[in-house]
């Protein structure tokens, strides 16, 4: 990779700064390179502080580390309880009753939740738990819409030391089969159905489908939320409402191992078979606090923080549940689209709370922007002090219209690369000490260690490489549930000693890191290595152009060839030839695609991530595979119709 000088350079062109604001570093909770010091002079003795400063504990560890390459064990012997540091120290401080979530429904209905009354749902919910046969050890599976019950279900799973294992509410009936037969779930917690798009969606009768096949589960808690019909089953299946009106409220938190297994999530990878994601207790916690009060920069006085994540990702789990509460925030929770009723739906609800803090992925970012910068301009977002993003590398025109048309060129920009597996955010900007190129992550957080490597595994210090991450880290993952040789195989055998993320990335001259996508996504044109990502940022920052995703299809000639799919800003026209001229502009003729298809609308996951695969397979004119885990899948007809028309080469 580090061959590949040319492209290199043509690709780290991006000069402009943002240093934060003297208004936002005067109050930033931190605001020097004090804690970049600390970390690098003593890893292991700066994530005990942290440890020990953010995190309660009924009883101290004996040994900060354990290190057995590739497995870990953090604050060894510690004991806690999640649900505690999440809501009985903020109750016990005379905090009970400030506002943890201010949830809205999509179809506008309201709910404020205290942290005095999520404690006492979440020791009710606990004890039912316990009375439905749950004991410390079981895993419980939870699925459902995005209502505050999510996050009470999951709370009470850490109170008594079951591991939960949430799946996104818009899997289907097999996915949800194949997660709860692989983690053995004995509960499972769903709903009636939520609110999407303005309809109902079902999820009662997916869960009693996947229940056909599910011989671990003994009981199942339906919450009422859609109001459709569902059938339940006698002895098995129970109202949430009916179990929690004759709970108990008395629950003392069961003090927990540190490497108590917390939860399992569960997350693709090259094979067919989704990874159970293990994390544990102490380490997990002490990751998501510690980035919440530092990379988030949360006051928990003051700010309203708003990550429009799904729980059901890892997003949610660390961002929505775990860091915030562990802080003590108000946030808000939002269980719907952002175009519903309208296109400024998001924009609406920033005002409507005072929103200080907003979290989103790039896709939503360049879904706004083709929405029209109109449509944030409805509102006032004066409340907002800092943006974040995640999710994939964020175009740096993305990230230059989220400054102007959201931040109001006034809030810093975090964007924070990190994975299912490292529990947290693990290379971002310190809001108050980082100055930002727009694009690039930066730098590794304090207490993390990154370095690229090439493909014999030999450090790069400028230019592209294999992102590794050097040291062991708090919320790392502790393995792949049940098998625990893929864990190994998977991130650390590619390169000796180092945990392998499987992205791609480059340092520029100031030792910015630039992530690239998945280094299966990077094309090798002629024998040049190009990033998909830098070409679809060449082709957003022309100024009709909204969204694109490109992949490289095979070439007789050049090996790959550069293929890309482009939606265009609402009303406007460009021709094919003018946009591959621009990209010829913005990187060189090399990056230059060969074919551009025009769409409407591209093919995504349920998690917003564009399928890339099926775009190869579109631009390659191969039988599509399967497509179940898409949005829309109509979006994928209509790009199969476009492809086997005459390609429009110039
Ligand atoms: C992959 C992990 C972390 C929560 C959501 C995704 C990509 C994530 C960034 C970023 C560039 C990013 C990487 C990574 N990714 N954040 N800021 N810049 N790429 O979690 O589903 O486990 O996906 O998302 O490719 O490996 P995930």
């Amino acid at each position: 990779m580090a061959d590949d000088k040319e492209v290199i350079e043509a690709l780290a062109n991006e000069k402009r700064l943002f240093e934060p604001s003297l208004e936002f570093v005067k109050k930033a909770n931190t605001a020097s390179s004090a804690l970049y010091e600390e970390a690098a002079r003593d890893h292991e003795g700066f994530w005990a502080r942290q440890a020990r400063e953010l995190v309660s504990w009924f009883t101290p560890w004996d040994r900060i580390l354990d290190w057995n390459l590739p497995f870990a064990k953090w604050f060894v012997g510690g004991r806690l309880n999640i649900s505690y540091n999440c809501l009985d120290r903020h109750v016990e401080s005379g905090h009970g009753d400030r506002v943890a979530i201010h949830w809205e429904g999509e179809p506008g209905d309201k709910r404020t939740i205290t942290y005095f009354e999520l404690l006492d749902q979440v020791k009710r919910f606990a004890n039912v738990l316990r009375d439905l046969g749950v004991s410390e050890g079981d895993r419980v599976n939870i699925y459902l819409p995005m209502i505050p019950e999510a996050a009470v279900a999951m709370l009470a799973c850490t109170r008594i030391g079951a591991a939960h294992s949430v799946v996104f509410g818009g899997f289907s009936s097999q996915a949800l089969a194949d997660r709860i037969n692989d983690a053995s779930a004995k509960v499972l917690v769903t709903a009636d159905g939520g609110w999407r798009r303005g309809e109902v969606f079902p999820l009662k009768s997916q869960a009693d489908e996947a229940l056909e096949n599910t011989p671990s589960i003994e009981k199942v808690v339906v919450v009422r939320r859609g109001g459709n019909d569902v059938s339940m089953k006698p002895g098995r299946d129970h109202w949430y409402h009916e179990l929690m009106e004759e709970a108990s409220s008395d629950c003392p938190p069961t003090p927990l191992d540190s490497e108590h297994l917390m939860f399992l999530l569960y997350t693709s990878g090259t094979t067919g078979k989704p990874k159970g994601i293990m994390h544990t207790t102490g380490g997990y916690l002490t990751h998501v606090t510690y980035t919440f009060k530092y990379v988030f920069d949360i006051k928990p006085e003051t700010d309203v923080f708003w990550c429009s994540a799904d729980v059901g990702w890892v997003t949610g789990h660390s961002y929505i549940v775990y860091g915030p509460l562990a802080n003590g925030a108000t946030q808000v929770m939002y269980e719907g689209v952002p175009n519903y009723p309208g296109n400024d739906r998001f924009w609406e609800i920033i005002e409507r709370y005072k929103v200080t803090i907003f979290y989103t992925a790039p896709t939503a970012i360049r879904t706004f922007m083709k929405w029209g910068s109109e449509e944030p301009a409805k509102h006032d977002l004066t409340s907002l002090r800092m943006i974040g993003s995640v999710g994939e590398p964020i175009n740096p025109e993305a990230w230059m219209w989220y400054r102007e048309h959201i931040g109001g060129n006034q809030c810093p920009i975090i964007d924070t690369w990190w994975q299912t597996e490292t529990g947290g955010v693990m290379i971002s900007p310190l809001p108050g000490v980082t100055a930002t190129k727009p694009g690039s992550a930066t730098f590794p957080i304090p207490g993390v260690a990154a370095e690229l490597v090439d493909d014999a595994g030999k450090r790069v210090e400028r230019g592209g490489g294999y992102l590794t991450l050097t040291k062991p880290w708090p919320g790392m993952l502790r393995g792949i549930w049940g098998d625990q040789k893929r864990y190994q195989e998977t991130y650390w055998s590619r390169f000796a000693g180092r945990y392998f993320a499987g992205d791609g990335a480059k340092l520029d001259d100031d030792g910015y890191l630039w992530l690239l996508g998945r280094v299966d996504d990077v094309m090798n044109v002629s024998g040049h290595r190009i990033s998909t990502t830098e070409v679809e940022s060449a082709l957003v920052s022309h100024p009709n152009v909204a969204e694109s995703a490109v992949v490289g299809a095979n070439d007789a000639t050049t090996g790959q060839a550069i293929v890309a799919f482009v939606t265009l800003r609402g009303g406007s026209n460009v021709s094919e030839k003018d946009l591959r001229d621009h990209v010829a502009k913005e990187i060189g003729p090399i990056a230059k695609p060969k074919t551009i298809y025009f769409t409407p609308d591209l093919p995504k996951t349920r998690s917003g991530k564009i399928m890339r695969r099926l775009l190869r397979d579109v631009a390659e004119g191969r039988n599509l595979g399967d497509t179940t885990t898409l949005a829309d899948a109509s979006v994928v007809d209509e790009l199969r119709k476009k492809a086997t028309a005459a390609p429009n080469e110039d």
